[in-house]
């Protein structure tokens, strides 16, 4: 099914549909403390960068983030996720020009997911980059098929099927569109919490020093019962796609 796909400056009215779409993420993943740096500022600074994906009733069922920032000619950063929003909401707020533009989030109604609408909002997104003069678009990417926790994603990032392409699904839509695997950002995000905080998000015990699995989390969160605080580090993926723009 094609998508038609708008950029949210062009059509407000579709605002409130693109936050109460349903998501699948879990809910540790909505306690990291910088992704609120640009959710909540997308409709007020990022909105030509957002596209919202409606199916032929309407009803939005796809949603593609990305954020331009400074990187001034640096090599794509550790911190892949944080970097590319703490610069893209400074460079805003200081009102410097851009030079650099990164995808921040695509998701998929949960009900459409597995049906193939990712690749056309990545596709969306990249073009949209080109739009605005960026000749490259680059993403943090999230490997989500990853279920060992254990196994680093220095090697996970890097296995790939017998067709050549990557052995990660979502890693497998950037390839084949195009993107190239740069290289790991291996602390792209941070989520700190107290034991607390990590039993409510999670229902597990974290009674135990150590690292711990959560499920959906890419690498193991460690825990310190002593110092009564637990850090799910996570690392991404970055992916380079050229935009032809
Ligand atoms: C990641 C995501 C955007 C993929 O979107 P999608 O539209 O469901 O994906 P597609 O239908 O295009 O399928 C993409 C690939 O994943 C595979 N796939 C889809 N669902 C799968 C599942 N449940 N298990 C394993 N593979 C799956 C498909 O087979 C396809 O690979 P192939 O073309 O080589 O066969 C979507 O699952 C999602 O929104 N997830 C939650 C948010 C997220 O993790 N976003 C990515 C980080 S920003």
């Amino acid at each position: 099914m094609a998508l038609t796909i708008s950029a949210l400056a062009d059509r407000p009215d579709l605002v409130e549909p693109m936050w109460d779409m349903p998501n699948s993420w879990p809910e540790f993943m909505r306690h990291d403390p910088i992704g609120g740096l640009f959710y909540g500022n997308v409709e007020s600074r990022f909105a030509d960068y957002v596209l919202v994906g409606q199916d032929d009733s309407g009803e939005v069922v796809g949603c593609a983030y990305s954020i331009p920032y400074v990187s001034d000619g640096e090599e794509l950063p550790d911190n892949g996720w944080d970097f590319v929003i703490r610069s893209g909401l400074l460079s805003n707020l200081r009102g410097e020009t851009p030079d650099a533009i990164s995808a921040v989030e695509i998701a998929v109604r949960p009900d459409r997911q597995g049906t193939g609408l990712s690749s056309q909002l990545l596709i969306a997104m990249r073009e949209n980059a080109a739009r605005h003069g960026f000749a490259e678009l680059v993403a943090p990417v999230r490997p989500n098929g990853k279920t060992d926790a254990a196994e680093p994603m220095s090697t996970y990032a890097f296995r790939t099927r017998a067709d050549g392409l990557p052995v990660d699904p979502w890693l497998r839509v950037h390839v084949r569109a195009g993107g190239r695997i740069a290289k790991v950002a291996p602390r792209s995000m941070c989520v700190p919490g107290t034991l607390e905080e990590w039993r409510d998000w999670t229902g597990l015990p974290f009674d135990h020093t150590g690292p711990v699995v959560v499920p959906r989390a890419l690498a193991p969160v460690h825990c310190d019962v002593e110092h009564g605080v637990a850090t799910y580090v996570e690392p991404n993926v970055w992916v380079v796609h050229r935009t032809g723009g």
